[in-house]
């Protein structure tokens, strides 16, 4: 049996867990924050076990691994990476599936991850500035022509991004912003990243990566926006899509190789600095615009929703590239079956601005089962047979099809099947909405 540690409790360490758990060997301990029916439930099926507990503190996870006697571990979400929980679980000879402390400071520190790819003259990079202080940030700002996003260095949960045109008005809100970012440090790092605005399309990029090469998965849309039509304020993310194959239906071959050389060239340049292996799933959100691949940012992790897209279709043994991963090198690449996916989360009314939580949830679990959907529970906790919501985003319903078209319909269709007070966006994955994204690339004229 391999004894096998994931740490969160969201819809993405639920796909995680699921996948895992395809392999009868897996026996999962899961270390989470909330109770979340389906990575319990998964745990205890395995003739593992899940524990509540702080999952950003390392003493803690690394205390419950040891007690466990963990092989292999995942801890996932961002900021239990940046909280250096995976060096801890090394300190103690537990083989670590994700970056250390270090490595994932390409997500956690913007500023060093966009100086890096710049040392190392990796092409992607928008114009960009990084600042500590407040009248260069606005000469900068001002030399763009005040079309710019503003960032803090560090991590604030998605939600620290603003671009002018969106929720910046013009100039002067980007440089009050900036002056605001500067002073009130939100991210716990001082220095804040400007770049220039760039208009296209996004994509996500996940790959496994052992440090010496990255191995890409399908390519994945997320729509961060809470409304339908890509209004409203930033979310975790409402829903995602993919395509059979490897590419979106505005992405060409080239764009997807460009990607990947830009990842692949980032961790060698990591190496190179630190002396160390860049360990882990690494995700790096792009954008096409009429000059190329562009870099939004990398995370040191599977996105969510993106990882339900990818782990649906995923074919290889997930333990198995786990293992191979922080082995140091991953022996046969892994392969994805060719279908496409989407993926729509039911969230809290009132999400993201102010949530009603502790709302029951009702299933109608023959409509539900009929929708063929697979249903992943995110910030839910279950009592006494019911499942209630919290404040984040409530449960993912992933449809896995032929075409986008198709799956759209089964995540829909799981969607009707469970009321209470949750809502979604009912426009992802729709071939109106694809239908726009081609559009856009080709008034750009990509
Ligand atoms: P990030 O947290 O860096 O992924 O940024 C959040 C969102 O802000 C991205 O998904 C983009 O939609 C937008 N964004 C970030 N950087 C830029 C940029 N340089 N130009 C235009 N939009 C951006
Ligand atoms: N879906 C965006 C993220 O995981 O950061």
């Amino acid at each position: 049996m391999a004894r096998f540690l994931l740490v969160g409790n969201g819809a993405r360490e639920h796909a995680i867990a699921e996948a895992v758990c395809k392999n009868p060997n897996a026996k999962l301990f899961a270390f989470v924050s909330a109770n979340n029916p389906g990575i319990v439930g998964l745990a205890e099926k395995s003739g593992g076990q899940a524990q509540m507990g702080d999952i950003h503190s390392p003493s803690e996870v690394a205390s419950f691994a040891k007690k466990h006697s963990v092989e292999l571990a995942f801890p996932s979400p961002d900021a239990v990476l940046a909280a250096g929980v995976s060096d801890a679980l090394l300190e103690e000879g537990i083989k670590c599936a994700a970056p250390t402390k270090e490595a994932a400071r390409l997500e956690w520190d913007k500023a060093y991850c966009r100086q890096l790819l710049k040392d190392y003259k990796i092409p992607g990079s928008p114009k960009f500035g990084i600042f500590e202080d407040e009248k260069e940030a606005h000469s900068f700002i001002d030399s763009l022509g005040g079309q710019v996003a503003v960032k803090p260095a560090g991590l604030t949960g998605g939600k620290g991004v603003k671009v002018t045109g969106f929720q910046l008005k013009d100039s002067n809100e980007a440089k009050e912003y900036a002056s605001e970012l500067l002073r009130s440090k939100p991210s716990g790092l001082s220095s804040i990243v400007v770049e220039e605005k760039l208009d296209g399309e996004e994509f996500s990029l996940q790959a496994f990566s052992d440090g010496s090469r990255v191995y890409g998965m399908p390519m994945v849309q997320d729509h961060k926006r809470a409304y339908e039509g890509d209004v409203g304020p930033n979310t975790g993310g409402m829903g995602s899509y993919s395509d059979a194959g490897a590419l979106l239906p505005f992405a060409k071959k080239a764009h997807y190789e460009q990607a990947i050389e830009i990842m692949q060239k980032t961790i060698e340049a990591f190496r190179k600095k630190t002396g160390e292996r860049y360990v882990g799933v690494l995700y790096g959100g792009f954008m096409i615009t009429a000059k190329g691949v562009r870099l939004i940012e990398f995370n040191s992790r599977f996105g969510d929703p993106e990882a339900m897209n990818v782990l649906s279709v995923l074919q290889s043994d997930l333990l198995s590239i786990f293992q191979q991963m922080a082995d140091g090198k991953i022996r046969n690449a892994p392969e994805f079956e060719s279908k496409a996916t989407v993926c729509k989360y039911l969230v809290p009314e009132g999400y993201p601005g102010k949530p009603t939580a502790n709302q029951p949830l009702s299933f109608d679990h023959a409509r539900l089962k009929k929708s063929g959907a697979k249903v992943f529970f995110a910030s839910v906790h279950e009592k006494e047979g019911v499942v209630y919501t919290q404040s984040s985003r409530s449960i993912a319903l992933v449809g896995v099809a032929d075409s986008i078209s198709q799956a759209e319909r089964m995540a829909e269709e799981a969607c009707l099947a469970i009321s209470g007070k949750v809502w979604h966006r009912k426009d992802i994955g729709t071939p109106a909405l694809v239908q726009k994204r081609i559009a856009h690339l080709r008034q750009l004229g990509v």
